[in-house]
């Protein structure tokens, strides 16, 4: 079976969290494409020679999820090169046989345009970055919400405003806005519109989560 769930959106909108959730109850594989653009932002030197020469070891970092690598990665990413280096492993990802799930800002619109089920997964910067600031720490963290937010609204500006594949909603794409729902009812919303794609696509199996 191919099958694809291509979930795009900005930072901290819950993208990681709602893709990890699909793609275990449905037994699909998992491609953060952050990770890959992560990977090339903190491994320095020439950044389009990085993503051509993208190693397992670069992405097992354990610095890859910081603040810093985040910002990092979005200025490596309005690069066309670096961009085109990490196109055909993700196309390939994609459409592997036994279903994927690709969280990032252009899977939808250039990854996969045929990605069976897209999803924009969306929150006002405010939340975002309320969101991230909890994750350091909250009232314990070393930066304020004032300055996580700047750095959410910058972020959001390049990833938008590049002309290589912005973040935008494909014109097919469903939008789900987490502002207001908890994890689990937006884990569960997503779960659903899968399941009606997989439905309509004839891929639903025994074995399946079809509750
Ligand atoms: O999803 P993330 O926060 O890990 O992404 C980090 C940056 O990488 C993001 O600000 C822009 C870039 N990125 C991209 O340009 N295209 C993707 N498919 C995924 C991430």
């Amino acid at each position: 079976m191919i099958f694809t769930v291509a979930i795009d959106g900005p930072a901290a909108a819950g993208k990681g969290t709602i893709s990890r959730a699909v793609a275990e109850r449905f037994g699909f594989a998992h491609l953060d494409t952050g990770a890959l653009y992560r990977a090339v932002g903190v491994k320095g030197g020439d950044p389009v020679a990085a993503a051509r020469g993208l190693s397992a070891a670069d992405l097992a970092r354990d610095d890859l999820r910081s603040l810093e690598a985040g910002q990092a990665a979005s200025r490596v990413a309005v690069i066309p090169e670096v961009r085109a280096a990490l196109l055909a492993f993700q196309r390939d990802f994609a459409r592997r046989e036994g279903g994927a799930v690709l969280d990032g800002r252009d899977i939808g619109t250039v990854i996969c345009p045929e990605a069976e089920v897209k999803l924009f997964v969306t929150a006002s910067a405010e939340v975002r970055a309320r969101r991230r600031w909890l994750e350091l720490g909250g009232e314990r963290a070393e930066k304020s919400l004032a300055s996580v937010l700047a750095e959410v609204e910058e972020r959001d500006r390049r990833d938008r405003d590049r002309s290589e594949a912005p973040l935008r909603p494909a014109a097919d794409a469903i939008l789900l806005d987490t502002g207001a729902l908890t994890a689990k009812a937006a884990i569960e919303e997503a779960g659903r519109l899968v399941l009606v794609a997989l439905r309509a696509a004839g891929h639903m199996r025994d074995g399946m989560a079809g509750d």
